[in-house]
């Protein structure tokens, strides 16, 4: 390539981006689903339903329509079907796309000023962006629920049988509560326990639960993974991207209490990016983000993890474990059994 193409090639992704960055106010700020309730508008009374700045509204208007998130007809607006995909409501929402590309950019600029110090701040990183944080939950849960409940759940015979036994569930890192809820619609008899660090995602489990009328059954309790004890041993331990948050810590000791907090015959188990040292594999298209994201991570304290270093955990600690992969290997789910 002739370095005019390059500058032309690398001019198309930046317009991606900018594309992103565009959904992502449309998606923060509602306008995707206000205009989608209203059908037409013009860009004052998209603002109003919306109760937006009518100034901000119109510039987004304009470079909403020119990305194609929008249509007009005089001074009329309406959705595109890509308008469309990006509203949070809709199942299989592209929210998470925009939502990501954003929160990447921040941790870009962060790690770039970061890395001059090697400080390594924590979680608290990803909390610098107002308008981010309370998109997290919904992110990940429109990201990974329905691969869970429509790969995962029938790939691993734990799941089964935690469906038959029942008892008590306990999710580490637990989020928005989106795995304990699916679980509790699979098996009635199931009572769940999530567990997080951060206040705010346990607020958010809660009203989830209590929507979806699963409170009796699901309660969310605000706590550190390094010190927890439970009141009553677990028929299943569950961790979703929360392991690596945790594991530079102490792993010994983290796979020791999950042998001791489970029920003889109960399961451990663990969903983590599957990291891997070929370095070759991490141009492959579906591995990019996670090199990407495993910067970010270190921002944060973390590190990506193998899936065979997980077993080997597990092992150490008393317990066979197995690893399958899913999504082109790139996500690995590891079932350990006391
Ligand atoms: C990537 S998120 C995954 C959330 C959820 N499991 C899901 O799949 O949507 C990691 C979660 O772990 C929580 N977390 C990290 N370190 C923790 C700790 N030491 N104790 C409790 N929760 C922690 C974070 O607050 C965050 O909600």
């Amino acid at each position: 390539m002739t370095h005019e193409e390059l500058r032309t090639r690398l001019r198309q992704q930046a317009q991606g981006a900018l594309s992103l960055n565009i959904a992502y106010i449309g998606v923060v700020d509602a306008l995707f689903e206000t205009l989608h309730e209203l059908g037409a508008a013009t860009a004052a009374q998209l603002a109003k339903a919306a109760a937006m700045d009518p100034g901000y509204v119109a510039r987004w208007c304009d470079a909403a329509y020119a990305f194609g998130y929008l249509e007009a007809e005089g001074e009329t607006f309406g959705l595109s079907e890509t308008g469309r995909a990006m509203r949070p409501s809709l199942p299989g929402t592209l929210m998470p796309v925009a939502v990501q590309s954003v929160l990447s950019a921040h941790m870009a600029e962060r790690a770039a000023a970061l890395m001059r110090s090697g400080e390594r701040p924590g979680e608290q990183v990803l909390a610098e962006r107002e308008t981010v944080l309370p998109w997290f939950g919904p992110m990940l849960e429109a990201n990974f629920a329905a691969t869970f409940e429509n790969t995962i759940c029938p790939a691993i015979p734990a799941f089964a049988e935690v469906d038959a036994r029942g008892g008590l569930a306990v999710d580490l890192g637990c989020g928005n509560g989106w795995y304990l809820r699916a679980l509790a619609r699979r098996c009635p008899t199931l009572r769940g326990l999530g567990i997080d660090g951060f206040e705010p995602n346990i607020e958010h489990a809660r009203r989830l639960a209590r929507q979806q009328g699963l409170e009796q059954r699901l309660r969310f309790v605000q706590g550190d993974i390094h010190e927890l004890r439970l009141d009553e041993p677990a028929d299943l331990i569950a961790m979703n991207r929360a392991l690596h948050h945790v594991w530079e810590k102490d792993p010994a000791a983290l796979f020791g209490w999950l042998r001791d907090n489970l029920k003889p015959g109960g399961f451990a188990v663990v969903w983590e990016p599957a990291w891997t040292d070929d370095r070759q594999a991490l141009r492959e298209p579906a591995r990019r983000n996670m090199a990407f994201q495993n910067l970010t991570e270190h921002v944060q304290g973390n590190h990506f993890l193998r899936p065979d270093e997980i077993v080997q955990a597990f092992e150490s600690a008393g317990m066979p474990a197995q690893a399958t992969l899913f999504a082109q290997g790139t996500e690995a789910v590891i079932v350990a059994r006391r």
